[in-house]
């Protein structure tokens, strides 16, 4: 085939308007293998070829190598750099792409008439506006379609993208055109409200009850000026300002706390609240209480859940971003006596496993290897997991009958893991304050740290396996809990005032 292509050489004397780079359009470079459609969405149509798109090009980042090793050094507590966490301007002038992959992927862009973009500090990002018929003209091979599920409604392309051969080595990916969000939290915190209806009295998860198990004094509340803390939201949901405003209303009277977000990041949209928003934002504010809150919202988020392969065959399917090895994953728990407050155990809902992507980074491979002598008799078939991925989750937290205040009603039953996370989030935030106090940088990345405490200010949780992909072969369990470091409920679940008194050196 015979091509016009960019000649690399002439970049250097390329001016900023892009006149001598020319783009043939034969030079096309298929990026993606599609993967179907879920059964659970439907079809609409075409989508009409004026409607306006938004999708996101990740330019290829430079020293990745080096950033990863710098983040090892700087969350290793035996490393000379520990605590030393770079800057954004640092991390930045660290990965932000060439200036020749900035330049091409612009002037690939503007070729196509595309100029209403947004880019972030990094640069490695730049999300653009543009036509579904210049999407379609951008991305050969791309067609984009409507979906439908329950209300949701998205737009996504039924067939694989390319893209130009001179862009190509520039570009990690394009999003927007295949991912559709996963199932989310509702159809869970459905599944376990029929599982445990007996009439009378319930205890329920308050933040009372979260500060009672783990051991939070009515003064273990944030008082540094400096410290805060987020929450990032996924798929187009919303915290509401007036629920988080009633849930403390009801739920914060015995400690110090805010009721207000101090600053949302992205745009916060006005629809129904959603009922994982209002979990994270509300729970992160009651272990993490007192602490200036950010919300950062994100449209597109997904414990192992099944994959399914077609007929007879399942695989776990890890998760993102909970199987990254570069985020602390944490697990979920239910007390033993739903009524009492109980020792924990695991909440079969409870995510875990290994990732099929990432590769099991240093920190947790002798923890990882511990659990997989101990338990090998019964563990489920070698097929469905890869066990040189990274293995999740690193600790654990109560994840199943929470009290949530959603649309001004309480609502009780609500479970998942996304319940967990929040509430070991906000705790990390109250050691962090100590630590900010004592002069001491905040933690970073746990994980190095984490795994060196083999357990040490943790209740380890034992008991009970999750649930996972219904075959007769592993007659729906997954892994299950053991002593010490398992994929279930990671180390365990936090013990509040030994992990203040071991995180807070040094
Ligand atoms: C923390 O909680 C556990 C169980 O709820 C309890 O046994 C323990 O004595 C408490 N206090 C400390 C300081 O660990
Ligand atoms: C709450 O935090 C502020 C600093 O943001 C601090 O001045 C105040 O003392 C804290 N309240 C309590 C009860 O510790
Ligand atoms: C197992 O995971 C590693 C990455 O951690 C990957 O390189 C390898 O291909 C995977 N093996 C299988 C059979 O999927
Ligand atoms: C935060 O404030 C504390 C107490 O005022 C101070 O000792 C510490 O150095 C500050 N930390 C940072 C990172 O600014």
């Amino acid at each position: 085939m015979f091509c016009l292509c960019l000649k690399i050489a002439h970049l250097a004397h390329a001016r900023r308007n892009c006149n001598n780079l020319i783009f043939s359009p034969k030079c096309n470079n298929i990026i993606v293998v599609l993967r179907q459609i879920p059964e659970d969405w439907k079809h609409v149509g075409r989508v009409d070829p004026t409607e306006k798109l938004e999708l996101t090009f990740a330019l290829k980042q430079q020293n990745v190598d080096l950033l990863e090793e710098t983040l090892r050094r700087v969350s290793d507590p035996d490393s000379a750099q520990y605590g030393k966490q770079l800057t954004l301007e640092e991390v930045s002038s660290l990965v932000r792409p060439s200036e020749l992959t900035q330049k091409v992927v612009r002037c690939w862009l503007q070729s196509h008439g595309i100029t209403d973009c947004l880019t972030v500090h990094t640069r490695d990002f730049l999300q653009c506006t543009m036509t579904a018929e210049v999407a379609e003209t951008l991305l050969p091979g791309s067609k984009f379609q409507r979906y439908t599920r329950d209300s949701q409604s998205v737009v996504r392309s039924s067939a694989p993208y390319s893209v130009h051969d001179d862009v190509h080595q520039h570009l990690d990916f394009v999003g927007g055109l295949h991912r559709l969000p996963p199932k989310g939290q509702q159809e869970l915190s459905k599944a376990s409200s029929n599982r445990r209806q007996k009439p009378g009295v319930h205890l329920g998860v308050t933040p009372a009850i979260l500060r009672a198990r783990y051991n939070l004094s009515t003064t273990d509340v944030g008082t540094a000026q400096n410290n805060s803390q987020a929450v990032a939201q996924f798929l187009e949901q919303y915290y509401s300002p007036a629920d988080l405003a009633e849930f403390m209303s009801m739920f914060g009277r015995s400690f110090q706390h805010h009721s207000q977000v101090d600053r949302v990041v992205g745009t916060q949209g006005t629809g129904k609240a959603g009922m994982e928003a209002s979990l994270d934002v509300e729970y992160i504010m009651s272990t993490g209480a007192n602490i200036s809150t950010w919300v950062f919202t994100n449209p597109g988020d997904s414990g192992a859940g099944c994959k399914h392969l077609g007929k007879g065959q399942n695989s776990f399917r890890p998760s993102f971003p909970a199987s990254s090895p570069f985020v602390t994953t944490v697990g979920g728990t239910s007390f033993k006596n739903p009524y009492k407050v109980t020792y924990e155990v695991t909440d079969y809902i409870s995510g875990g496993g290994f990732s099929n992507v990432f590769k099991m980074p240093d920190y947790q491979t002798s923890a990882v290897d511990a659990y997989l002598k101990t338990v090998a008799a019964t563990l489920p078939p070698q097929s469905y997991y890869n066990t040189s991925g990274r293995a999740y989750p690193d600790m654990a937290a109560l994840s199943d009958n929470y009290w949530v205040v959603i649309n001004r009603v309480p609502v009780p039953w609500v479970s998942g893991t996304s319940a967990s996370t929040p509430v070991v989030g906000g705790m990390l935030s109250l050691i962090n304050d100590q630590r900010l106090l004592k002069g001491l940088p905040a933690l970073g990345f746990l994980n190095p740290r984490l795994y060196k405490l083999k357990g040490q200010a943790l209740f380890d949780v034992t008991e009970g396996c999750h649930l996972s992909c219904l075959d007769e072969k592993v007659q729906g369990k997954g892994f299950c809990a053991a002593p010490s470091w398992d994929p279930v409920t990671g180390w365990g679940t936090p013990n509040y005032p030994e992990l203040l008194a071991t995180l807070l050196a040094e």
